[in-house]
């Protein structure tokens, strides 16, 4: 069987941001093909859509989560929940015709400034997935606390129980892919 494809999107826009390192430490240890989706879309306007029709990059980002084998959500965790920017590209997402997501392998891992990692970040994320049916991968949990401390300047992170599970969970979605 060849490697899975996976995809990556990060639910920080920030230029630095640890939850796009996360993403490339993940995708480093897959290994295997690996590109990044962009969240960066207009936020959700029902004029828009009406006047304008669905953007052209909401069906680049459809058509990327449906050609890949698994995707790979990286996200903070804003004020206890999913950040805004993500929730609305899940929304755009769901506005072409078909559901890119249906059946699709999912995982979650999140880097955020608390102790808890974005924990309530990846509950809320999964209950806003809901809808679209995907597969998403239940553990191992990977939820970075103090993300400001775990990552070295070239984005690498030196912590074995960030990196088992990462390596742990990166697996399941191979294995579901
Ligand atoms: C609007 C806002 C709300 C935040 N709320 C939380 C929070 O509820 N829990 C938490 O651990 N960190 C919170 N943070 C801090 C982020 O976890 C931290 O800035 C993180 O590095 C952002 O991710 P990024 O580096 O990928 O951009 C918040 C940051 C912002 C900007």
């Amino acid at each position: 069987m060849s490697t899975p494809t996976l995809l990556g999107l990060c639910g920080s826009l920030r230029q630095g941001s640890f939850n796009r390192k996360l993403m490339h430490v993940a995708a480093g240890i897959h290994g295997g093909p690996f590109s990044e989706g962009s969240i960066r879309l207009p936020l959700y306007d029902g004029d828009l859509e009406q006047n304008e029709g669905v953007p052209a990059e909401v069906h680049t980002l459809a058509e990327q989560i449906a050609a890949a084998d698994g995707v790979l959500i990286c996200t903070p965790e804003y004020n206890q929940a999913l950040p805004g920017g993500l929730k609305n590209a899940l929304d755009w997402v769901s506005r072409p015709k078909g559901n890119p997501w249906l059946n699709k392998p999912v995982a979650l891992m999140s880097a955020a400034a608390g102790r808890a990692g974005g924990a309530r970040s990846q509950f809320s994320l999964r209950l806003a997935l809901v809808p679209f049916r995907p597969i998403v991968i239940n553990g191992p949990e990977v939820l970075v606390a103090n993300a400001s401390k775990e990552f070295a300047e070239d984005g690498s992170l030196s912590n074995e129980m960030y990196l088992k599970a990462i390596t742990e969970t990166v697996a399941l979605l191979k294995a579901a892919a």
